[in-house]
Order: C-alpha cells, then sequence, then structure tokens
C-alpha cells in the first residue's frame, strides 16, 4: 500500500519572482489585482494580450494558459475566472483546482496561487481547492510516462499578510490528509485492503496523531454476541474485524462527552448468497466508503488537534459467496438481542451497522451518533452522484450537517424516515427481516432498518453515500476515482459545533 503524497501547502508573502508555475484569480469586470498587473508589466502586456486574443474577461470556471509569455517572468502562467459576484470559499477551493488542472503534469514542482484580494484567507482556500485536486492514485501504475506524472509537489499560497492565516493552513492540512486517507482507502483493491489489512493501516496511520485506536476481533465479537455483523462476514476467508478510533482532544467541561461516527467497512461486496451481476462488481470495492470516511476523519480532527472528544468506529467485513456464507432466510441475533432473518445476502451493509451501532450506544452514550455507508443502489435513483442522503431523527443535527454540506460542495439532501416504510420491515418468523417488501423506497426502509437499532432518545443521523464516494467523470474539486466525500465536511461539522 503506498499511500499518495500530497503537495507540500504553506502561505508566503507576494514574492518579486516566482518560482515555478503561477496562477491567478481574475474577478470579471475589475481591474487585475496588482500582482497580476506587475507580472503583466514584466513581460510587456503579454498576458493581457493573450486574454484579449482568448476573450478571457474572468467569467466564472473559465481558465487562461498563457505560455512563454517572457523571458524572465514563468513559462506558464495561468487565469481562471471567478464571475462578478464575490466568491465564497468554495469558489475559491474551486478556482484552485481548475488551475491546479491545468499545470498539474506540465513539470513545474512548484505553483505559486495569487487570489484577486490578496487576502490570506483568498490564498488559503485557493491552497486547500488545489491539494484537493491534486490527488492521484498511481501505486500500481508501474509504466506511467513523465508526462502522465503529476509534477506539482508543492503549493504556495501568496498573499499580503501570511500571518493572517497561519492557524488555517494547519486545518487544511488535516482536511487534506484525510481526505487523501479515505480516497487511498477507497482505490486500493480488495485483495490487499481485506478487512484486517484495513485495520492495520489505520492504527498506523491514526496512533502516531494520538488517537487511541482499538481492534475488535472475531473471537471477541463472537463471544460478545455480534451476530449480525459475524454472519456477514462468515463466508470469507479474510476474518472480519470492528476498529474503534478514540480522540480525546477536549479536557473538561461539558464538551466530555464523545460524539460517535460510525461507518461501512464493505471491503468487498459480492452479494454473497444473494450475488450481484458481474457486469460493474468491480466498483464494490469501494463498499468500504463509509469506513473510508470515517478513518480519514478521525486523521483530519487528531492532526489538527481538534477539541472534541470524537469516537470513530467501523465495522470491517468481506461478503462472500461460499459454502460456509450466510443463506438467504437464516436467522441471527443482533448485539441487541434482536434477531433478524436475513432475506438478502446482498442487503450486507444494514447487518454490519446493526451491531456497530449499538456497540457505539452502549459504550460511549454519545452526544450524537453519524452513520455513513455506501447502503444502497436506490440512493443513486434518488440523488444520482450529486447528493447524498441524510435520514435523521433529529432536525438540529440535521441542519448541521446541511450546512456542513453546502459550505465543503459535499452535499446532502434530507429524506423521510417514518412508520409507514418501517413496517415493511416486520417479519413473521424473527423480530424483522433485512428487507423491505418490494424495491421502492429502499433507501429508506434501510434507513429504518438502522434505526431499529437507534436506542430511545438517541440523536442520529444516517448519510447514504452510496452515489459520491466515487466519480468516473472529472468533479471540479475532486477530479475523478475516489472522492473522499464527506471526510470535509464533517471536520467542519465538529469544527463548527461541537469544539470547546
Ligand atoms: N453496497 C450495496 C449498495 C450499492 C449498490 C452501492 C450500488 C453503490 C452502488 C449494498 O450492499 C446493496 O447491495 N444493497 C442492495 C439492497 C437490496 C438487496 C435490498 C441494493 O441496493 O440493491
Ligand atoms: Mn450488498
Ligand atoms: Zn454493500
Amino acid at each position: 500500500m503506498t499511500p499518495a503524497i500530497m503537495p507540500a501547502i504553506s502561505l508566503a508573502s507576494q514574492p518579486a519572482q516566482f518560482d515555478g508555475a503561477v496562477g491567478f484569480t481574475v474577478a470579471e469586470g475589475k481591474d487585475w489585482s496588482g500582482a497580476l498587473s506587475a507580472l503583466d508589466a514584466a513581460c510587456g502586456g503579454a498576458i493581457k494580450r493573450t486574454a484579449q486574443a482568448a476573450s478571457f474577461d474572468g467569467a466564472k470556471g473559465k481558465t487562461l494558459l498563457v505560455l512563454g509569455a517572457g523571458a524572465d517572468v514563468p513559462a506558464r502562467i495561468v487565469l481562471t475566472g471567478l464571475g462578478s459576484d464575490a466568491p465564497s470559499d468554495l469558489d475559491l477551493n474551486k478556482a484552485g483546482a481548475s488551475l491546479l488542472a491545468e499545470i498539474a503534469t506540465r513539470g513545474d514542482t512548484t505553483l505559486t496561487l495569487v487570489p484577486h484580494d490578496g487576502s490570506a484567507a483568498s490564498a488559503a482556500a485557493l491552497v486547500e481547492g488545489a491539494a484537493m485536486r491534486s490527488y492521484r492514485f498511481d501505486a500500481y501504475r508501474t509504466r506511467l510516462k513523465d508526462d502522465q506524472k503529476q509534477s506539482i509537489a508543492t503549493l504556495v499560497g501568496a498573499c499580503d499578510d501570511p500571518s493572517a492565516a497561519a492557524g488555517l493552513m494547519t486545518d487544511i492540512a488535516g482536511r487534506i490528509s484525510g481526505n487523501y486517507l479515505a480516497r487511498d482507502l477507497k482505490h486500493e483493491p480488495a485483495n490487499v485492503l481485506y478487512p484486517v489489512a484495513f485495520a492495520q493501516r489505520v492504527k498506523d496511520e491514526l496512533e502516531p496523531l494520538g488517537v487511541e485506536v482499538t481492534i475488535i476481533d472475531e473471537a471477541r465479537m463472537e463471544k460478545e454476541g455480534w451476530g449480525a455483523l459475524l454472519g456477514v462476514g462468515q463466508g470469507s476467508v479474510r476474518d472480519s474485524a470492528v476498529v474503534v478510533m478514540h480522540w480525546k482532544g477536549a479536557s473538561g467541561g461539558v464538551h466530555d462527552d464523545p460524539v460517535c461516527f460510525v461507518g461501512k467497512g464493505v471491503c468487498f461486496d459480492t452479494g454473497g448468497i444473494s450475488i450481484k451481476p458481474a457486469g460493474g462488481m468491480e466498483d464494490m470495492k469501494w463498499d468500504m466508503g463509509g469506513a473510508a470516511a470515517v478513518s480519514g476523519l478521525m486523521k483530519s480532527l487528531a492532526m489538527r488537534k481538534a477539541k472534541a472528544n470524537v469516537v470513530g468506529l467501523i465495522g470491517l467485513v468481506e461478503n462472500m459467496p461460499d459454502a460456509n456464507a450466510q443463506r438467504p432466510g437464516d436467522i441471527v441475533t443482533s448485539l441487541s438481542g434482536q434477531t433478524i432473518q436475513v432475506l438478502n445476502t446482498d442487503a450486507e451493509g444494514r447487518l454490519v451497522l446493526a451491531d456497530v451501532l449499538w456497540h457505539a450506544q452502549e459504550k460511549y452514550q454519545p452526544r450524537f451518533i453519524v452513520d455513513l455507508a455506501t447502503l444502497t443502489g436506490a440512493m443513486l435513483v434518488a440523488l444520482g452522484h450529486e447528493k447524498a442522503g441524510v435520514f435523521s431523527n433529529d432536525d438540529e443535527l440535521a441542519a448541521q450537517l446541511f450546512d456542513a454540506s453546502e459550505a465543503t460542495g459535499e452535499y446532502v439532501w434530507r429524506m423521510p424516515l417514518g412508520q409507514e416504510y418501517n413496517k415493511m420491515l416486520d417479519s413473521k418468523e424473527a423480530d424483522m427481516r433485512n428487507i423491505g417488501g418490494g424495491r421502492w423506497g429502499g433507501s429508506i426502509t434501510a434507513a429504518c432498518f438502522l434505526e431499529r437499532f437507534i436506542q430511545k432518545g438517541q440523536k442520529w443521523a444516517h448519510m447514504d453515500i452510496a452515489g459520491v464516494v466515487w466519480s468516473d467523470k472529472p468533479k471540479p474539486l475532486v477530479g475523478s476515482g475516489a472522492t473522499g466525500f464527506a471526510v470535509r465536511s464533517l471536520d467542519k461539522l465538529v469544527q463548527d459545533n461541537y469544539e470547546a
């Protein structure tokens, strides 16, 4: 497992001369910044002339690459438009990302990003976006040519007063590292990243940062009665595992009770005996996207030393067909004591989460729980690849998730729970069945299943991230492949609402 390398990031004063490539933001209909005008003067107006020839006026999302503008200026200068409205942080993130995308493989090792307004906060937002877009998973590409490789290794935000955003850079480094970890985990194939390997990787990443990491193995789960989770893993030659990651960043006072994040970590989902069709099954290597997000979040919180107590719990299994696999119709007893008739072995994520959610509540009495799971194909039918579904028994928590998601571009949309859906899970032979009656409303019945393992009064939200953990087409901020969805938004949720 070779981790993707994050570029070094920093802020600096506006340099007299640029080292490597340089990128600028341009506000539509406004004068160019002093820094950009000075560079243009240094190359005899070549940038302005190119902009005019290309009709580049700073319209939102448009970029302009200026090559070889002069002997004493960077060989590659790139401009991106912000439009005429005042840009949000997310707009600046996206601007930084498009500047990076334009320059990434052209041979420069440093990219300096210069915001239109010269402010440290804007420079930091550009750097964050560029670092997000800079992610590459090339671990197994042994024959990449130089011009296919990412050359940028250093990102510098140039601004008038770098000290104004020094703290911000620590936060950004944490969030990006967490996002990168989540993406690495999703990219790794299932022959490499099986449950115990996942657990070990997370331990190696997080313990040095001061996170307490406990691995609950199969023997302990058998003794304690994690029957729902173990039933899913029993067809695999790989052992199942649960990882508990405890970050104790708050000291004393009302903020001591932890908040919990729970992730579905199905390292590969064949469907089991209710086997999936062959076409596209390879996608199910990222059926651990919830667990990846929780692991990345813990890394982010620890790196920026968040003043909060947070427990991340992930249930790691492999869902395989096998002579010893769970059969349709099997009845398992969950950790909560409730029995479940497993009518479809492909509805396995909810079985894993049932036991991990129960353990989280029994052990930590959390202020809230958010679980993340690539839970249902029906989620893609409802919201496509643009937004994740949020199901919650608490309006305040749902609103906090929504606000954090809007700020980071990791969009969520609220979906319903309700008795009408919940009762579809009633079984004549056990306390419940693991699927609803038909295929309609599949994401909602899945969420209702999880709700049956939420204790009275427990604030809880479930995020079905099936449509957003991976993107085949390039997205502005993340490019294509694993997105690391929810690391940055959940980090923000904690930072904005739960830090002392
Ligand atoms: N991991 C899948 C959900 C999934 C499917 C995520 C496609 C992303 C893309 C999950 O375990 C699953 O198989 N769910 C079934 C549930 C059904 C059997 C009730 C589904 O959605 O088809
Ligand atoms: Mn499945
Ligand atoms: Zn699954």
